[in-house]
C-alpha cells in the first residue's frame, strides 16, 4: 500500500530544537513501521520560508530573506541527514514548482467560487503568523503565545471558509480517527461548532510571500504565508504539475503539534475539499516539551539542542527518551536527569545487559553458536506468552499510543531477564542439560531478534546492532518470518558487539543556561503573586572554582546569612574568572529546587542579565546584609 506521512515544515526564523526534533522522530518512526510492514511510504519535511516573521528575522540580521532561509534550512536538513531521519523528500516553500503549484490552487478554488476580495480589520500575530478578532485576544494579546498582535486593516483576498463548516463536522463525526488523539479532535469539534469566520488569504504590506497568479494582477498582495505552507503536503507530490506522485496522497498522515493543529485540522481540510482532494486519513496531535515548565523557544532562551544531547548521549537515546517519557499528546518536560534514569533503567538494566547475559552465555556454552532447534519443545509457554506481547503493539502504533508501545515492548525484554534468572541457565549446565540450555539462549535469542524489529523504528541504531549480533535483517522479509508467521530464528553464530549502553554516573552535557532572561513581550502577564514565590535574596561569594570538564560553569560558594554558605553552579565562566567573583555581592533565587550537574549539586541561582556581549551579574546598589530579600 502506499502510503503518505510528513512532518510540518519548519520555520527558518529558529534553528532545530528538541521540538522540532520530537515532530520529525515521530514522523520517521511511523515511516520506519510502516516500511518494516511492506508499505510503500512517501516521507515528507521541509521548511516553511515565507511570510513576515522570517522577513522581519532576516532583516534584523542584515539579510535578505532568501540567503536567510537558505542558511537555517541547510541546518534542519543537515541535522536531520546526521540522525538517520530516512525522509524522501525535503521541500523548500521557495521552491519554484511549489510556488507554482501554490498559484495553481489558488486559481482553482477562485474558480469554485470560494475566494472574493474584501477588507480584513483585526489583530495580526506575525509570531504565529494567525489572525484575530478584538474579542479572541487577550488584551490586545495573541491568544496562543502571549505576545503583542498588531492592528491591521487591509485589503485582502478571502477563502470562504465558512462554507466548509457543516462540511468539516460531518468529516470528523464519519471518520472517528481522523485526528488523534481524541481529545484533540473534541477540541477542533467545539472551535468549529462556534462559528467559522471567513479567512484572509493574502497580505499587503510586505513583500516575502507567494505573488498572486498573474492574471489577478494584484502584485501587491501576497499569500498568506499559511495558505502556501499547507499546500507543500500536495506540491512536493506534484501537484499543479505533473501529478506524478499524487497516488501516496489517498493514504496521507501528518504529524503535527498542538499550536498548529487548528491550521490542520480546518483550514488544510477545507481547502482540500475546495480543491476537490481526499482528505487525510490522520492527523496525529503531540504536545510541547517544555524546559522548568515553559514551551521551548529561542526569544525565551530555554532551548535545548537535540545535537548537543545527542552528542552526549547518542540520537537512539533521545529518540528513546521522547518517545517514552510521556504519552503522545500531552505535553513533556526535558531534563537531563529524567534522560539519564532511562539510560541506566531501561536502556543498560533491562536491554543492554540481556544482549550482554547473551553474548555471554553463547560464547561460554557453545562457542557463540546458537540453535532453537529445542526450543519449541522445552518453552513453547513462554513462545506463546512472547506472542501475546508481540500482538498488542501494532495496534498501539497504529493508534498512536507511542509511549505504551514502548512500554509493552520493554515487557518483552523484562520476560527475557526473568525467563533467566527462573530457569538460571548456568546451574542446567551443571546438570548437563545441555538441550535444554540451548533451547533456552534458542528462546531469548529469538525474543532479542523479535524485539528488535519492533525496537527499530524507535532505536534504528541499536535495533541494526542487535539484528547485526543474531545475525538478522532488519527488512520486511524478517518481519513477515518472526513476526507475521511466528517462526523461529534457527542456527546462527552470535557476532561479538560493543556492549549497549553502559552506565553513566555523570552528566555528559553541561546543564545549559538557567539564566534565562525572561522577555516581557514574550510572556504571559504574572500577577503579584507570583512573583512573590521567587524568594530572591543577596549573598556573598566566598570562593569560586572552576569545574573540570565545562567551560561554563563556575562553583560557588555563597554566604546567604544561612548557617552555612551554599553551594551554586553558575554557567558564568565565559564572563567572569572565579578570582573577580570572590567578595562581590551577588543576587541569588534560594528556592530554586536543588539540581544535580557534572555530578555536583547546586541549590540556587545566581541572577544575571545576558546579551549578545555576554553575561553581567546583578548586584545591589548598596552592600546589604547576606539573606537581606530582594523584592
Ligand atoms: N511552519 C509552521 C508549520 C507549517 S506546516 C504546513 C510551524 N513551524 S514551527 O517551526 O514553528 O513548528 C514546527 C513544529 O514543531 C510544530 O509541530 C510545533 O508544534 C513543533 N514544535 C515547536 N516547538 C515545540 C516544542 N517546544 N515542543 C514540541 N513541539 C514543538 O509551526
Amino acid at each position: 500500500m502506499k502510503t503518505f506521512i510528513s512532518t510540518p515544515i519548519y520555520y527558518v526564523n529558529d534553528v532545530p530544537h528538541i521540538g522540532h526534533a520530537y515532530t520529525t522522530f515521530i514522523a520517521d518512526m511511523l515511516k520506519k513501521y510502516q516500511v518494516l510492514n511492506g508499505n510503500d511510504v512517501f516521507f515528507l519535511t521541509g521548511t516553511d520560508e515565507h511570510g513576515q516573521k522570517i522577513e522581519q528575522s532576516a532583516k534584523s540580521k542584515s539579510k535578505t530573506p532568501k540567503q536567510y532561509a537558505d542558511e537555517i534550512s541547510e541546518k534542519f536538513k543537515n541535522l536531520w541527514d546526521m540522525f538517520g531521519i530516512d525522509y524522501d523528500y525535503f521541500i523548500r516553500t521557495t521552491d519554484e514548482n511549489h510556488k507554482i503549484a501554490v498559484q495553481k490552487a489558488f486559481e482553482r478554488m477562485y474558480q469554485k467560487g470560494d475566494i472574493y476580495k474584501g477588507e480584513y480589520e483585526g489583530h495580526y500575530c506575525v509570531s504565529c503568523e494567525s489572525f484575530f478578532t478584538q474579542m479572541q485576544t487577550i488584551n490586545g494579546k495573541c491568544p496562543d503565545c502571549g505576545k503583542d498582535t498588531s492592528l491591521l486593516k487591509e485589503e485582502s483576498y478571502f477563502f470562504a471558509l465558512s462554507k466548509y463548516q457543516d462540511k468539516l463536522l460531518e468529516w470528523y463525526d464519519l471518520n472517528p480517527e481522523c485526528i488523534l488523539p481524541l481529545h484533540k479532535k473534541n477540541e477542533v469539534i467545539k472551535f468549529v461548532q462556534n462559528g467559522l469566520n471567513d479567512l484572509s488569504i493574502t497580505r499587503t504590506g510586505f513583500k516575502w510571500g507567494i505573488d498572486l497568479p498573474e492574471n489577478f494582477n494584484d502584485r501587491h498582495h501576497v499569500m498568506y504565508v499559511w495558505l502556501d505552507a499547507l499546500l507543500n503536503y500536495v506540491s512536493a507530490l506534484g501537484y499543479g504539475g505533473q501529478e506524478e506522485r499524487m497516488d501516496f496522497w489517498k493514504n496521507a498522515t501528518h504529524i503535527v503539534g498542538k499550536d498548529i493543529l487548528r491550521f490542520h485540522a480546518i483550514y488544510w481540510p477545507a481547502f482540500l475539499m475546495s480543491l476537490g482532494l481526499e482528505l487525510p486519513k490522520h492527523i496525529y496531535v503531540h504536545g510541547w516539551w517544555t524546559r522548568d515548565g515553559v514551551k521551548m523557544s529561542k526569544s525565551i532562551g530555554n532551548v535545548i539542542h537535540p545535537k548537543d544531547v545527542s552528542d552526549a548521549y547518542g540520537v537512539d537515546v533521545l529518540r528513546y527518551f521522547l518517545m517514552r517519557e510521556v504519552p503522545f499528546g500531552q505535553d513533556g518536560d526535558f531534563s537531563q536527569k529524567a534522560l539519564v534514569d532511562r539510560i541506566n533503567s531501561d536502556l543498560s538494566n533491562d536491554l543492554g545487559n540481556l544482549l550482554n547475559r547473551l553474548v555471554g552465555m553463547s560464547e561460554k556454552y557453545f562457542d557463540k553458536k546458537i540453535s532453537s532447534k529445542m526450543t519449541t519443545k522445552f518453552y513453547q509457554k513462554e513462545l506463546d506468552e512472547i506472542q501475546i506481547i508481540l500482538e498488542k503493539l501494532p495496534l498501539l502504533m497504529e493508534q498512536i499510543h507511542i509511549n505504551r508501545y514502548v512500554e509493552e515492548l520493554w515487557k518483552l525484554f523484562s520476560l527475557a531477564n526473568g525467563l533467566i534468572a527462573k530457569y538460571e541457565p548456568w546451574n542446567l549446565m551443571k546438570e548437563n542439560k545441555i538441550d535444554q540450555t540451548q533451547g533456552f539462549l534458542g528462546l531469548i535469542a529469538n525474543i532479542l531478534a523479535k524485539g528488535s524489529l519492533f525496537l527499530y523504528p524507535i532505536m534504528p541504531r541499536t535495533a541494526e546492532d542487535i539484528a547485526t549480533c543474531l545475525h538478522v535483517n532488519i527488512s520486511s522479509d524478517s518481519f513477515v518470518h518472526l513476526v507475521s508467521n511466528h517462526q523461529l530464528l534457527e542456527d546462527f553464530v552470535i557476532k561479538k558487539i560493543e556492549p549497549l549502553f553502559p552506565k553513566v554516573e555523570n552528566f555528559k552535557m553541561a546543564e545549559v543556561d538557567f539564566l534565562k532572561p525572561p522577555q516581557e513581550d514574550t510572556q504571559k502577564p504574572i500577577s503579584i503573586d507570583d512573583f512573590s514565590k521567587l524568594d530572591i535574596r543577596v549573598g556573598t561569594i566566598l570562593q569560586a572554582s572552576k569545574i573540570q570538564k565545562s567551560d561554563k560553569l563556575l562553583k560557588l560558594q555563597i554566604d546567604l546569612g544561612e548557617n552555612k554558605p551554599r553551594q551554586i553552579l553558575s554557567g558564568i565562566s565565559k564572563s567572569y574568572t572565579p578570582e573577580e567573583l570572590v567578595g562581590s555581592q551577588v543576587c541569588v533565587l534560594v528556592n530554586l529546587k536543588p539540581a544535580k550537574m557534572m555530578g555536583e549539586i547546586s541549590e540556587g541561582m545566581i541572577l544575571a542579565s545576558k546579551d549578545e556581549e555576554g553575561l553581567s551579574l546583578l548586584r545591589v546598589e548598596k552592600a546589604k546584609k547576606n539573606g537581606s530579600k530582594v523584592s
